[in-house]
């Protein structure tokens, strides 16, 4: 199948670059051009415009909001607008709400395209150590079509049903991300607070039944203090808003999730915005009246690298 891919941002590039890399026909548009380039040696087509994916069979879209969505799909130069061919399917990647992904979805079905709600689980890092995770929604036949693909791009793929269940599932996820972050946070100050060394601190919290894939991959960023963004805290204040709406609409109290949304909202404020939300930790040592230095350890990422 020929295959489009929209929005080479820092997940859109790793995924991309797993679909060309493993021989894939893929032709890429990315707003800014030059991020897009790259991908060109691993033998992607960069396009110009929307318009030149509008001829392939799928075509993947990895953006940040769904007001950005709208606009590359149905925006005046999206790519649906141009009246002619139009893709099979969309595979629609970027974490989203559920009410922008069923317009979404009934903007496509008007015009005959399936649409697979498709968010993930893992960062660019995660990515490349082939360890992401996609969770789908829509009709079956889609998945069962996209799933090859899908799987050139992460190990893991599950279908958790019709609609847009996919985007609640990818919700829940990152509110808990944000919780889970905040709160190891806390936890690793108060142990170097009373004297125990961060790194010492989570190697043993890694080994512990409380260890997880993540609690390891954030580890060098907590030890040495790297805060190279993999994901930043205005994305991660998008996730924790549709997950406080959704919890509204459902009438389901989420109070660590709404303590943390304003924990995320006051690294937005003090000008945090190009770091990686992982600076959650730096927030907390400076309530804790602690100012942090690298502690110049190696510690595994848990990832291979
Ligand atoms: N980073 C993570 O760890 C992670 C993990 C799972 C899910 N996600 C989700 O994945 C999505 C992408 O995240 P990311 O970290 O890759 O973000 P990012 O690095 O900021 O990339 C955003 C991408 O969207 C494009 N874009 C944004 N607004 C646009 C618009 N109006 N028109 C056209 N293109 C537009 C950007 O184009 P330009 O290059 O021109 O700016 C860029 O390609 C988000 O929904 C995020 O919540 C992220």
């Amino acid at each position: 199948m020929k295959l489009g891919w929209i929005g080479i941002g820092r997940m859109g590039l790793a995924m991309a670059e797993r679909l060309a890399k493993g021989g894939a026909d893929v032709i890429v548009w990315n707003r800014t051009r030059a991020k897009a380039e790259p991908l060109a040696a691993h033998g992607a087509t960069i396009a110009g415009s929307l318009a030149e994916l509008a001829a392939c069979d799928i075509v993947f879209c990895m953006v940040s909001t769904w007001d950005d969505v709208r606009e590359v799909i149905a925006g005046p130069k999206g790519l649906i607008s141009g009246g002619g061919k139009l893709p099979r399917m969309i595979v629609e990647c970027s974490s989203i709400s559920l009410e922008g992904s069923a317009e979404l979805r009934a903007l496509l079905n008007e015009r005959g395209v399936e649409l697979l709600a498709a968010p993930v689980s893992g960062n660019a890092k995660v990515i490349k150590a082939g360890r992401l995770s996609f969770v789908c929604s829509g009709p079956r036949a889609a998945f069962d079509a996209a799933l090859p693909y899908l799987k050139m791009i992460a190990p893991a793929a599950s279908y958790v049903g019709e609609g847009e269940l996919a985007r609640i599932v990818k919700i829940c996820h990152n509110v808990f991300l944000g919780v889970v972050t905040q709160s190891l946070a806390e936890v690793t100050v108060l142990a170097q607070k009373a004297g125990v060394p961060r790194h010492a601190f989570l190697e043993f919290m890694n080994q512990s039944v409380m260890g997880s894939t993540f609690s390891r991959y954030k580890t060098p960023a907590f030890v040495n203090l790297d805060f190279r963004v993999t994901f930043t805290p205005t994305l991660l204040r998008k996730d924790l808003d549709l997950g406080l709406d959704a919890a509204r609409r459902n009438d389901v109290p989420m109070p660590l999730a709404s303590i943390t949304r304003d924990l995320v909202q006051t690294l937005i404020g003090r000008g945090m915005t190009e770091e990686d939300f992982a600076k959650l930790l730096v927030l907390q040592a400076e309530a804790s009246g602690l100012k942090l230095e690298p502690e110049n350890v190696p510690v595994s990422d848990g990832l291979g690298s």
